[in-house]
């Protein structure tokens, strides 16, 4: 048997493979454009993001006609979800019936749950491959669920085909993987953000923010203020019709992300950033004038009117009515950009609000301008800074991390997925400059921010904003291919983050995006199969 130590050391493939891992690592330090072309990645190399520990060999399994998936006689109902869900995932692309059963005996596809798998924690889990099947065993129906997503990967894009004998167990290294669709400033139907929900578990995201407030647009039906959304609603940037979902539509939604082991995080963006609900309802304006509806790309403009109680019922409302919504346990108040709000004023408001969020029950979100105030206990930062952040702004994060406050990362000059790629990018902005898809990866959210230790980060997550994105292809020609490799910061452990070798497991993503019609940035760094 042959042993090879990957770069840095993490990845540990033994086996039957070393013609294909003798060859990854030949080239594995050539970074030029289009290097390495002639490398086939061995598929327990290719995995994405890429597992904590892999090893290939003994003999495979042929996954054809005759392959059943198989929970256990007494599994509960969501281990049966997760077998039908795979059985789903998988029928598609491979054409083969593959009938789930409720038995453990025989050949097949086997999910195993196992109380005493510690190590695999919440999330974790192992899958086995030998010639008699692909066992795949979690602490949790989440582990069995990303199991199969891993599973997926060493299938063949499309029909049947030999799994190759072999390991891996696998834990994320951060429990927030998220990403943020900003649904205000264009609307989107909930049929889009399904499909990405799907994108996003497929590579282990677990957390789908969901900005549903801003100046342009109010997008969630709250009952007790109708206007928001009939009213509020019915415009998005550059003047179209925009929209809003219902709340059995929305209901739908959190619904469809639960069965994937995707969080929904509702964002209610306050005091700023709300110009759809002031134009909605006079009496939430100071001089009780209702200010026209707005369509252009303009920040910082409007403030709820932190004097009033009337603000103070408005916020209640809402945030009891979103809170209900959510089965999850954050709520984000946005915060970010109140630059109408005079700062006592912001901070006295942002006082009220998250006592607001805990009096539903529900742990308070923020983007990082709330570290500036005053952060409620257990209260989470979403830090979305850059290279060029004054040091005072990052000092005053690292500040409320060690008092306490966890962090998510989305620096926007990483992990923005509306900033453009290049100049030559169409959708998308660049005042956080250009993100290559390599500028995207490279970077180590465990000691991203000056004096935050790895414990305080909660974890990582992509932004899409779309003040200038407005159709399913532009959405993702942003996200993809840089949401992956945001996908692999939050879940890879620090020693697998290599970009010579994540460049080559993109690479092997391509027929994968393409076989479920993704539209992708073809990034010239990237030697695409
Ligand atoms: C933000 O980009 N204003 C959070």
């Amino acid at each position: 048997m042959r042993v090879l130590r990957r770069a840095l050391g993490t990845l540990l493939v033994l086996g039957g493979l070393g013609a294909a891992v003798s060859c990854t690592a030949a080239h594995g330090d050539d970074a030029r454009p289009g290097a390495g072309r002639r490398a086939a990645l061995a598929p327990y190399e290719r995995l994405l993001p890429a597992p904590a520990s892999a090893r290939a060999g003994g003999a495979g399994y042929a996954f054809g006609p005759g392959t059943v998936i198989r929970t256990g006689p007494d599994a509960p109902r969501e281990v049966r979800q997760v077998g039908e869900l795979l059985a789903e995932q998988l029928r598609g692309p491979s054409g083969l019936p593959l009938p789930v059963a409720q038995g453990q005996e025989g050949d097949g596809i086997r999910l195993r749950l196992d109380d005493a798998a510690r190590e695999l924690g919440a999330e974790g889990y192992r899958l086995r491959t030998t010639a008699s099947g692909v066992t795949l065993t979690a602490r949790t129906p989440a582990g069995l669920f990303h199991a199969g997503q891993t599973l997926r990967q060493l299938l063949p894009v499309r029909g049947a085909g030999v799994v190759p004998g072999g390991e891996v167990t696998d834990t994320p290294r951060f429990a927030y993987r998220g990403a943020m669709v900003d649904v205000a400033r264009h609307h989107f139907p909930v049929e889009q953000v399904k499909r990405y929900v799907d994108q996003l578990a497929q590579y282990k995201i677990n957390t789908l923010h969901l900005h549903l407030t801003d100046d342009q647009g109010w997008r969630i039906a709250i009952d007790s203020w109708p206007r928001l959304a009939t009213y509020g609603g019915a415009s998005e940037v550059g003047g179209g019709p925009g929209g809003y979902w219902t709340k059995a539509a929305y209901r739908d939604l959190v619904a469809y992300a639960a069965q994937r082991y995707v969080d929904v995080v509702p964002e209610i963006d306050m005091p700023g950033h709300v110009n759809a609900a002031l134009a909605s309802y006079a009496e939430l304006n100071c001089d009780g004038r209702a200010p026209e509806r707005y369509t252009g790309t303009k920040v910082g403009f409007s403030s709820l009117c932190v004097g009033k109680e009337r603000t103070y019922e408005f916020v209640d409302d809402v945030l009891g009515e979103i809170a209900a919504l959510t089965p999850g346990r954050y709520l984000h108040i946005g915060g970010d950009e109140a630059h109408s709000t005079p700062a006592a004023d912001y901070a006295a408001f942002m006082d009220r609000a998250q006592a607001v969020v805990a009096k539903h029950g529900k742990t308070v979100v923020a983007w990082h301008q709330l570290a500036g105030a005053r952060p409620a206990r257990g209260a989470v930062l979403q830090y979305w800074g850059h290279d060029k952040t004054p040091a005072a702004d990052r000092s005053a994060v690292a500040a409320a991390a060690r008092a306490g406050h966890p962090l998510i990362l989305s620096p926007a000059d990483r992990a923005y997925l509306d900033m453009k790629y290049d100049k030559a990018t169409k959708p998308g902005l660049s005042w956080a400059g250009y993100v290559p898809v390599q500028r995207s990866y490279s970077w180590n959210p465990g000691s991203y921010l000056p004096d935050v230790p790895e414990s305080s980060v909660l974890g990582v997550e992509a932004a899409l904003w779309t003040e200038n994105i407005a159709t399913r292809s532009e959405w993702e020609l942003m996200a993809f291919p840089r949401l992956l490799g945001l996908a692999e910061l939050g879940w890879s452990p620090a020693a697998a983050l290599d970009w010579p070798a994540y460049r080559l497991r993109l690479a092997a993503q391509a027929p994968r995006l393409e076989a479920q019609g993704i539209t992708y940035h073809r990034a010239p760094e990237v030697p695409w199969e």
